[in-house]
């Protein structure tokens, strides 16, 4: 197995533990690349200065530089360092941050009732929800959410080493379109939303007035919720399909699903892998990583190590001191964290209150092709000959 190939795979938690007995810092020579494994080794890595999220030399992926997508990762917090990391963040960080639970609550509520059948068409639970319930937060008008939704989702695909042509193409156009959506936005001040009248003190204070990458950083928002948001939904339908007696335990005592999720977002991290690229030669522990090297860093496999969990290979509901690498740490550490667990457990308990017996409709479930994200696509016996994403 490979690292890539594990993000996928049905249990790729003892190939990382073989990784982290051999070494937590490794240099793969066939795929040419460190592997960071252990808690310590990631966490070195996510936070030292020298390893950055893009390689110098190519800022933006080459497959997107020329369209409109392309100009969005450009712009990300996500994809950059100094200034053009930093601003944004210092923005959005505290309007994510103020947030309030019942809030999120609310606008979880609200979103479910417009689903189309969230019990069965778990897509709609997964990618439409958490989308629009961060769309609607900005200030997009509700008759917007689910054009929103889908524009992301294509959007998106540019992320991925593995889009083809058609894909790109819709990213490109996804992205033209997002932009438009959050210019029109933009252009009425800060009367849409709490959360962008918060954004632009935020703004205002930090003196920053880079409205382009103010609009990029917003698509951003929903880019990062999408897919890691709908694995962390996924990957909680699992761990309940696995072991359906926790369906009765939860259902009677929805304040265990916020510790639920919490615990599947350890357990089986949505996000399993990201990369870092080495800027000038660091020392990592004992190893000597050169300027060009690139490192993957599997956040999966560090939420797995003892030495940052004990016990960690059993689902522990309650389980004390829990360290969640899923999010990331450093200085690029997930600002939505508590934005997606708050989303995740609503869309869990919502979907459970609905739900009667899970053993009366047994879904079977396969992963969505990534590198990095692990996000089932859950499928009756019938439906999965047709479906070109196996193809
Ligand atoms: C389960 C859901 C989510 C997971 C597992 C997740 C995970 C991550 C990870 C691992 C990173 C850091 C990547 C790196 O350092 O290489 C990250 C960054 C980021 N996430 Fe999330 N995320 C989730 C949901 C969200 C949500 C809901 C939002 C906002 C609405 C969000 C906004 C961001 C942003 C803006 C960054 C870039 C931060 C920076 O570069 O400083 N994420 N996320």
């Amino acid at each position: 197995m490979t690292p890539f190939e594990a993000a996928t795979h049905s249990d790729p938690y003892i190939y990382y533990s073989g990784l982290r007995r051999q070494n937590g810092l490794l240099f793969d020579a066939d795929l040419r690349l460190w592997i960071a494994s252990s808690a310590k080794a990631v966490e070195a890595i996510l936070g030292h200065p020298d390893c950055l999220v893009r390689p110098l030399n190519e800022p933006v992926p080459p497959a997107i530089a020329q369209g409109v997508a392309g100009v969005i990762f450009g712009r990300l917090m996500r994809m950059n360092e100094g200034p053009k990391h930093l601003c944004p963040r210092m923005a959005i960080e505290p309007a994510l941050a103020s947030v309030e639970t019942d809030c999120i609550a609310n606008v979880v509520s609200r979103v479910f009732e417009t689903l189309d059948n969230p019990v069965e068409n778990l897509d709609e639970l997964m990618f439409t929800l958490p989308v629009s319930v961060v769309a609607a937060l900005i200030g997009l008008p509700s008759s917007r959410l689910r054009e929103v939704a889908r524009l992301t989702r294509n959007f998106v695909a540019c992320l991925s080493p593995l889009s083809d042509s058609t894909q790109l193409d819709e990213a490109h156009s996804g992205a033209t379109r997002l932009s438009q959506l959050f210019s029109a936005l933009l252009s009425k001040g800060d009367e849409s939303s709490r959360f962008l009248s918060h954004i632009w003190s935020g703004c205002e204070a930090s003196a920053w007035t880079d409205h382009d990458a103010l609009i990029a950083n917003l698509i951003g928002l929903l880019s990062q919720t999408c897919e890691a948001t709908a694995g962390l939904i996924g990957n909680t339908l699992v761990a309940l399909h696995r072991d359906p007696d926790l369906i009765k335990d939860m259902q009677p005592t929805l304040t265990l699903v916020a510790d639920f999720v919490e615990e599947v977002a350890r357990y089986d991290s949505p996000v399993q892998n990201t990369r870092r690229f080495v800027a000038k030669r660091c020392t990592i522990g004992d190893c000597v990583l050169e300027a060009g090297d690139t490192v993957l860093v599997l956040l999966a496999s560090a939420n797995r190590d003892p030495y940052a969990n004990p016990d960690p290979d059993s689902l522990l509901v309650k389980r004390t001191q829990r360290r969640i690498f899923s999010f990331g740490s450093g200085r690029h550490q997930c600002p939505g964290q508590r934005l997606a667990l708050a989303i995740a457990s609503e869309a869990i308990s919502a979907w459970l209150h609905l739900q009667p017996a899970l053993s009366a409709h047994p879904y079977r479930w396969r992963y969505l092709p990534s590198l990095n994200g692990r996000i089932p696509h859950f499928y009756r016996e019938q439906e999965l000959s047709n479906d070109r994403r196996y193809l």
